[in-house]
């Protein structure tokens, strides 16, 4: 929950917040994240949510359905299925207090759906801005028209993001919104990235499109689903080295100075 990981991170961590649809949760949480956290992530690249035929196909829903495949797959991976076992399934603990007992993973779909509103619009970001002293970032925008409504709003940060590509598969890459966004309003206001970044050439790429800062996301739980509680570290010592490796190549000092380096 906020307050173990802003313990783990020594009060590093930042928190994202999937808008409640009603504003008494949205306080609640947002006074337990300024308690324990210094940056306030909105999300806006859920406004809903994506038709996934292959997760249909595979049965991943709330609950999980329970196929053949799926029971040969539990059954070929003894370790997790005994880990599963141990320590339970995961669960959203930040909500836990809100939530009603003893739900099943059925009427936990069914809370999650009620509860959560990706919709955003102005007044609810302008809110969030008057609540939240601390920096505020919008993650999710892929187009100059909002990155324009942020700085007016007086965000601090947006991060380039069409969520991994993996709601709308037809807008741009962020790479490439990322490119304009950057050129035009990178100095006023932090713009950051993520989407599609596996490597340490790709942070490398992301920098000298002009981000200031490379955001990772599959390729952390790739790690952990490979190596369990070691899998975090390790994919950051693989990124770094890898980093450190394309900076060696090219003479590059420090990694603000990729955009002379590279091509954009
Ligand atoms: C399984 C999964 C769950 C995710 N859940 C969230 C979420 O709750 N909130 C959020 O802002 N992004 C979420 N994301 C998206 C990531 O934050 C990020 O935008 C995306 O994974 C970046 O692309 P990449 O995976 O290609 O690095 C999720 C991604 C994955 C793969």
């Amino acid at each position: 929950n906020i307050e173990r990981i802003a313990e783990l991170t020594e009060g590093h961590a930042w928190f994202q917040l999937y808008h409640p649809a009603d504003n008494d949760l949205r306080d609640k949480i947002l006074e337990r994240a300024a308690a324990n956290c210094q940056v306030l992530v909105m999300l806006s690249d859920v406004p809903t949510f994506g038709y996934r035929s292959k997760e249909i196909k595979n049965g991943l829903a709330m609950p999980p359905r329970m196929t053949f495949t799926n029971i040969l797959q539990i059954i070929g991976h003894p370790n997790w299925a005994i880990n599963t076992l141990v320590h339970g399934s995961p669960s959203f603990k930040v909500l836990k207090p809100y939530m009603p007992k003893g739900m099943n993973m059925h009427h936990l779909g069914l809370f999650m759906n009620k509860t959560f509103n990706g919709r955003l619009d102005e007044d609810k970001v302008a809110a969030i801005r008057d609540k939240w002293k601390g920096k505020l970032v919008m993650k999710g925008m892929s187009n100059e028209i909002d990155v324009e409504k942020a700085i007016k709003l007086g965000l601090d940060g947006v991060i380039v993001s069409n969520h991994g590509g993996r709601q709308l598969d037809a807008g741009p890459s962020s790479i490439y919104a990322l490119k304009n966004i950057a050129t035009k309003y990178g100095d006023k206001i932090k713009v950051m990235m993520d989407s599609g970044i596996r490597t340490g050439p790709d942070i490398a790429r992301t920098l000298a499109a002009g981000a200031q800062f490379a955001f990772l996301g599959r390729s952390f739980m790739y790690g952990v689903g490979a190596l369990g509680n070691d899998g975090g570290e390790h994919t950051i010592s693989i990124l770094k080295r890898q980093l450190q490796q394309v900076m060696e190549q090219i003479c590059c000092e420090k990694v603000e100075d990729f955009p002379q380096y590279l091509i954009k």
